[in-house]
């Protein structure tokens, strides 16, 4: 073969592979490109344009001006932080009837825990290991946002999160790249169904492209350094599995890749997502991450923002860069029309997918907010999804499930606080419609006793929240002095059967620059669980946040303890559907909680070292702490349950597999406990010798059932020969023969085993 032939195949297979090169590919759809025969440059440089007109949450230094005026003159691609038909409509209005192509808006929006009916944080949601339940969640909170109005949602959030410092460890699926990329697809399908056009999906926006969980000590919007082969193996999966999924739109990320903020860095948005991922959808900024390389060091707004659109990326998100220096980078000879023909030609593309060309009012049915959002039946799925997302860490004596007429004190500051039930980041939620644990109590357990008291402030200290209480009064400091609070609590308790305390973090404690150096519950709060433990009644402590805690002092405390990160609008009565046993949890931790921030990054898929240390024990020159076992508090896949499951017999279909068979795995699990239950059943892989280092094991199944108490279910589970494949140091995503070890078991720790050799 010439190398011109050679050259022609090669160019062939990227087109059939991937639809799209960086060259001028026009597109497939004939209304685009006849659109864009007709326009300027200033036309086409206007459509890259993402502004919020000011009724939104700013996230940054930047707030859009003049919006209305610039629509009318072109210079808006679309819009995010407006919602609802009437708004929407004459938004839409002025882009339609205003300017000469009458290109329409295209209207974004962050629903990232539901629309209006907020379900459970990301994190917690991530914990019920249930995907035909993510993607109805998905699809209830597309089905809530497309009725006021919105056709695109940025989401899902996909970034791998190994430090639970990073406040942001909230928005995603938590530590592993096989569950993050099963949740990834999920949630895609969610929302973009099966068909665009459909007046209930939206195009989702996978985000943050890439990495940005990685962020250097867990502190928010810091530099990220990695090798490819962590990047490949570790963090990069989930991305490529919405995109697999046909996600419509990629979000780029705040931090540096390689020395280059994802925003402005090549190889990611064109060799990496289009050339070899075969992405064909349209690249957005972060908000002004454009112009944040600026302060990254790369040079100025006009330096970076050509740097931006070279890269690949098609949309610039309110930081204006594209849309005041494009013109002027082109007429210097910097950038090329063709350059941003090509951004124009993607954003159109995603405006003719949502149906906006066929009808611009398509999303604006005025009867659609009463019909759809808010309905008693997406409330009545937010309560069993928040349910889901329970776990329960500890259960000393039983002490849950409680008796629905027993003499309850529930105490604690986020026990009756209806401000934080919501969790990080639900913009488009209203935490007054929110259920209070201690409403929830009263209504699902009527005949119970229950006097409340607060006890104790979520924290003391004044400068911490005003820090937190940017987006409303989540830590409100009580006028009554701590120890009075404190001495009111001790005396309810004393009156009842049983304590339930509800403590943690207040919403804004974790999420977007909501990074903390201490993750443990914060010290007022600590030693309101002590004394209640002191008055020698049960106690169940029923845990809010969003993060892994560390929480090694309390775990030693002879107590109950239900981890319910941030539930939503049915937070109190899904809460109290597992506290009083109407649901019998079965969440699973995502990510690991460590014993102390010192153990940080600490994650199931740790590799074993050179030298390891014997069963975890100390020894001298091995690799391990002198003031700390290596092991974490909770495992990954950890989560109790009110009943206990045993496993037995793991048989594996063939003791020896080829390259492209795939392994059956069967398993028996026994409930042995008194209550229905289900159990996360999980499967976890070694590959015993290869030729880049491997983790000790890996996520490679998992499979979530039902089984009444007493029962035994065989449960069958598949190794497909992807899962044993890996990138090796040249980055070929392929599997090496050897030995091959397979655990199943209810946790990262799972220990019944068997071998099989791939040859
Ligand atoms: C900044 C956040 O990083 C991103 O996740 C979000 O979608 C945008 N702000 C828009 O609100």
């Amino acid at each position: 073969m010439t190398k011109i032939q050679h050259y022609f195949l090669f160019f062939l297979i990227g087109f059939l592979v991937t639809g799209h090169t960086q060259g001028q590919i026009k597109s497939p759809i004939p209304e685009v490109e006849t659109l864009l025969d007709k326009m300027t440059l200033e036309e086409k440089i206007g459509q890259l344009n993402l502004l919020t007109p000011g009724g939104g949450v700013a996230t940054g230094a930047v707030v859009s001006k003049n919006v209305e005026a610039k629509i009318k003159a072109g210079q808006v691609g679309g819009l995010f932080g407006i919602s609802g038909p009437d708004k929407v409509r004459m938004a839409q209005e002025m882009a339609v009837n205003h300017t000469r192509l009458k290109i329409p808006l295209l209207i974004g929006a962050d629903v990232i825990h539901g629309y209006q009916t907020t379900y459970p944080i990301p994190l917690g949601l991530s914990c019920s290991w249930d995907m035909d339940l993510m993607e109805e969640a998905a699809r209830m909170a597309a089905k809530e946002a497309t009725a006021d109005g919105i056709m695109w949602n940025f989401s899902p959030m996909v970034d791998i999160a190994r430090d639970p410092r990073w406040g942001r460890i909230a928005e995603g699926a938590g530590e592993d790249p096989f569950l993050g990329s099963a949740i990834a697809r999920a949630m895609v399908k969610g929302y973009q169904g099966l068909d665009l056009m459909a007046p209930n999906t939206m195009l989702a926006c996978v985000k943050h492209l890439a990495l940005y969980g990685a962020s250097e000590a867990g502190r928010d919007y810091h530099s990220v350094d990695m090798s490819k082969i962590k990047m490949f193996n570790q963090y990069l999966p989930p991305y490529k599995a919405a995109v697999d999924a046909g996600v419509a739109s990629v979000m780029s990320s705040f931090n540096d890749i390689d020395g280059i903020p994802a925003s402005g860095n090549k190889w990611l948005l064109t060799e990496l997502l289009r050339e070899r991922w075969g992405f064909n959808g349209f690249a957005v900024s972060d908000y002004t991450s454009i112009n944040e390389m600026v302060a990254h060091g790369l040079g100025d707004l006009q330096a970076v923002s050509s740097l931006a659109i070279k890269a690949g990326l098609d949309m610039d998100m309110v930081g204006e860069g594209f849309l005041t220096t494009l013109k002027k980078s082109v007429k210097e000879g910097k950038v090329t029309e063709a350059e941003i023909t090509q951004a124009c030609r993607r954003v159109l593309e995603a405006k003719y997918k949502a149906g906006l060309f066929d009808n611009p009012f398509r999303y604006l049915d005025p009867n659609r907010p009463k019909q759809d959002i808010l309905t008693a039946e997406n409330r009545t799925l937010a309560r069993k999804l928040a349910t889901r997302s329970f776990v329960l860490l500890k259960n000393h004596d039983q002490i849950l499930p409680l008796n629905k007429k027993a003499k309850i004190a529930l105490i604690g500051p986020l026990a009756d606080s209806r401000n934080n039930m919501l969790g990080t980041w639900a913009p488009t939620g209203n935490p007054d419609l929110a259920i209070t644990i201690l409403e929830g109590f009263k209504d699902v357990a009527p005949g119970a006793d229950i006097q409340y008291a607060k006890g104790a402030n979520i924290s003391n200290d004044e400068d911490f929240a005003k820090k937190v209480n940017v987006f409303g009064p989540r830590i409100q400091i009580d006028p009554k002095p701590a120890n009075v609070l404190l001495a009111e609590a001790i005396e309810t308790a004393k009156k009842a059967d049983v304590v339930v305390v509800v403590v943690g973090e207040a919403t804004e404690m974790s999420g977007e620059a909501a990074s903390r150096t201490d993750i443990s519950i914060p010290e007022n709060q600590k030693k309101l669980i002590k004394a209640l433990v002191d008055t020698g009644h049960p106690v169940a402590v029923v845990l809010m946040s969003g993060r892994p805690l560390t929480i090694p002092e309390e775990f030693e405390l002879p107590i109950a303890l239900l981890q319910v990160w941030h539930p939503g609008v049915e937070a109190g009565n899904a809460v109290a559907d597992v506290v009083f046993g109407d649901y019998n949890p079965s969440g699973k931790l995502t990510a690991t909680w460590p014993r102390n921030v010192g153990q940080i990054p600490v994650y199931h898929s740790v590799k074993n070292t050179g030298r390891p240390a014997p069963d975890e024990k100390f020894q001298k020159f091995t690799s391990n702490y002198l003031d700390a076992p290596n092991t974490p508090l909770f495992p990954f896949g950890y989560g109790l349950s009110y009943t206990t499951f045993k496993y037995s017999n793991l048989k594996l279909d063939k003791r020896e597999i080829h390259q492209n068979e795939s392994l059956k795995i069967q398993v028996e699990v026994k409930n042995t406990g008194n209550f229905d239950g289900e159990e996360v059943v999980q499967l976890y892989l070694r590959d015993v010798v290869r030729s880049i280092t491997p983790p000790k094991r890996e996520l490679k199944g998992f499979k979530k059932v039902f089984i009444k108490k007493g029962e035994r279910k065989t449960v069958h589970l598949t190794l497909n020969h992807d899962d044993l494949k890996f990138y090796n140091g040249n980055l070929e995503f392929l599997s090496e023969p050897g030995a091959f070890e397979v655990f199943v078991g209810t946790d990262s720790n799972a220990a019944l085993s068997r071998t099989f050799t791939l040859k």
